[in-house]
């Protein structure tokens, strides 16, 4: 069997759970969109669901999984609904729904639910992307409040560049919440992960963290909050062959090391078709039995390079970690300029074994 896989630390994501809701003073849904960015969505939600306010995910058919599984908690669609016929579905599962748009209001009114939809109203404070704008929100939320088919409504936005600390924009855009939904009284959401772990002063009744649920941190730097953070995500897999090379020989497609020693060089089953950043440099760290060390040569589709000159003891067999708790995947993404986000949801082909202790 190939021996590249993926430990899933159980706890390690229950306790960032709980720092979140900590941080956030309130109740949080945790986003486990995206396969819980690669994480696996059905098992993190059975391991957080005795603790979780509920969770977010992209759309509904990623609400279906959750509920085919067994998932009674309420579950959000951070994305709405795409089409009208998707309510009928929404009230069946019983789906919290964020509300984005006006023709979303048309669709409300024109639906027969059993029983009143759930609905978080984005206002779209700044980030453009999705959300009433700041001069539509309020008639918006009258006529809302005014359907029968509507129950309770969360005020909400999301911010564009919490993971900024010293950027104004995050002030700039909950002024414009706090102008447009504060003086409503509804229960509001505003934080994500970057904003519960970087703005104390952006609180919220209900916080919506999803990186930081990982153990990765939306920070380029190193932050004294998000070092309480613990790696959800263990990435690793085993030499399968070994070779020494002279001084001038070249590792890899495309010679992108060629060494200035005598080097033991050592192949891994792990590629860029695992999800592996096929642009890691040389110099990525890895670890390797448990000691720090280093990826040489261009990554392939399903192997890649260490260098094992400074690990005597290494060899056919040895453990090698590409990110998790002793390779951080904020240092493994950032080397490969690439973002933690993006190096996690890429994960494929690897299996994931879930470790709760
Ligand atoms: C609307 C919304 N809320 C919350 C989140 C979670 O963000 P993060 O993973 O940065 O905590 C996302 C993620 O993209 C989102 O789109």
């Amino acid at each position: 069997m190939r021996p590249a896989r993926a430990l899933i630390h159980l706890d390690a994501l229950r306790h960032n759970y709980r720092l979140a809701r900590e941080l956030g003073g309130g109740k949080a849904l945790a986003v486990i969109k995206a396969d819980a960015y690669g994480h696996g969505a059905v098992r993190c939600a059975q391991a957080l669901e005795d603790e979780a306010d509920g969770f977010a995910v992209a759309c509904i058919e990623e609400a279906l999984e959750l509920r085919a599984a067994g998932i009674r908690a309420p579950i959000l669609l951070l994305e709405g609904f795409f089409a009208a016929d998707e309510l009928a579905l929404i009230d069946v599962h019983d789906l919290w729904c964020v509300v984005q748009a006006d023709w979303q209001i048309d669709a409300i009114e024109q639906s027969h639910p059993t029983h009143p939809f759930t609905i978080w109203l984005m206002l779209d404070s700044g980030m453009h992307r999705l959300g009433l704008a700041t001069q539509d929100y309020r008639a918006s939320l009258q006529r809302l409040q005014a359907l029968p088919q509507v129950g309770k409504v969360v005020t909400a936005t999301h911010f564009a560049r919490a993971d900024e600390l010293d950027c104004l924009r995050t002030d700039e855009q909950l002024a414009r919440f706090e102008q447009t939904a504060t003086a409503t009284s509804l229960p509001r959401s505003l934080s994500n992960s970057a904003a519960l772990l970087g703005w104390p002063g952006v609180r919220s009744e209900w916080a919506r963290p999803g990186l930081m649920l990982y153990g990765a941190t939306p920070f380029p730097a190193p932050h004294p909050v998000a070092d309480r953070l613990q790696p959800v995500m263990t990435v690793e897999s085993q030499v399968i062959a070994v070779r020494d090379i002279a001084v001038g020989e070249p590792v890899g497609y495309g010679a992108h090391f060629v060494a200035r020693r005598p080097t033991r060089v050592g192949v891994v089953a792990m590629g860029y078709a695992d999800g592996y950043p096929q642009f890691a440099p040389n110099g990525t760290p890895v670890s390797i039995d448990g000691q720090p060390g280093e990826l040489i040569g261009r990554v392939s589709m399903d192997m890649l390079t260490v260098d094992l000159t400074e690990h005597p003891a290494a060899g056919m067999g040895s453990r090698v970690e590409l990110w998790g708790a002793q390779v951080p995947i904020n240092t493994v993404a950032a080397r490969a300029k690439r973002s933690a986000y993006d190096v996690l949801c890429g994960l494929k082909r690897v299996p994931r074994t879930y470790v709760d202790d």
